[in-house]
């Protein structure tokens, strides 16, 4: 996969293609280690562009340009890539782009399901902006039996601590202990502390769907893969 077509100098490439550093890229450049179309390379302002092929001790480099991708989270991950914190969505993602990844709404440590990722700030910007309406689609299973109260309290919008309201929010009640929550807000830990606020308590919490595009159920626990062009017109509508 090629999408990059820009000229750029050779460092920056290695460097952002390769995952290395820019200090460690020159210092890599200059102990020629790296190929350029064959031949052993070492000044770090050589020019490149997307036809060059880029071999780093004997690994070619692949360029790419903007990246959409799903990721079927598993619980127990974080959705940060502070190391602290645990085991990462990040390293799920098993790229040369991985480092270039942020996360179009994050899901808490122990939620499942849809997690969108990409290095391009925009769309993200787009998925998570309450202003841009796009709809978070949650299959919430609770600690207690679902009552006709929760639900109007839910689904009228409600105080959910901190100070914070949230908005009117679409409930639809699967069976006594399931419901679907449908978002565009995007708070922290919203569906929870929404949950909470009307009396009850999430014990699963699975995000199904982002925009029009629903997690495939191809892609297993853990699995990603890239998204075409008309996926990611499915998430923002643009
Ligand atoms: N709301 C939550 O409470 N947790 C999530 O992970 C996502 C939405």
């Amino acid at each position: 996969m090629v999408l990059y077509n820009q000229y750029m100098r050779l460092d920056a490439f290695v460097s952002r293609f390769g995952d290395f550093s820019r200090s460690e890229s020159r210092r890599i450049v200059r102990s020629n280690r790296v190929s350029l179309n064959g031949v052993l390379t070492n000044d770090p302002s050589t020019v490149v562009n997307e036809k060059d092929t880029v071999v780093v001790d004997g690994k070619p480099i692949e360029a790419f340009d903007n990246v959409y991708v799903a990721l079927n989270k598993p619980a127990g991950y974080v959705c940060s890539r502070e190391r602290s914190e645990g085991r990462s969505v990040f390293e799920l993602i098993d790229a040369n782009f991985s480092a270039d990844l942020s996360i179009g709404g994050r899901l808490d440590k122990d939620a499942t399901g849809l997690l969108i990722l990409s290095n391009d700030g925009m769309f993200i910007h787009e998925v998570i902006s309450p202003r841009k309406n796009v709809e978070k689609e949650y299959l919430v299973e609770t600690a207690e039996e679902i009552t006709e109260n929760e639900v109007s309290m839910i689904s009228g919008g409600l105080f959910i601590g901190n100070n914070e309201f949230s908005k009117p929010v679409h409930v639809e009640v699967i069976d006594h202990l399931h419901m679907r929550i449908i978002l565009t807000e995007g708070r922290y830990h919203e569906v929870k502390r929404l949950v909470s606020a009307s009396g009850n308590r999430v014990i699963n919490l699975h995000r199904r769907r982002i925009g029009y595009y629903c997690l495939s159920e191809e892609l297993r626990p853990g699995e990603w893969k890239l998204l075409s062009e008309n996926d990611r017109k499915k998430i923002t509508g643009t």
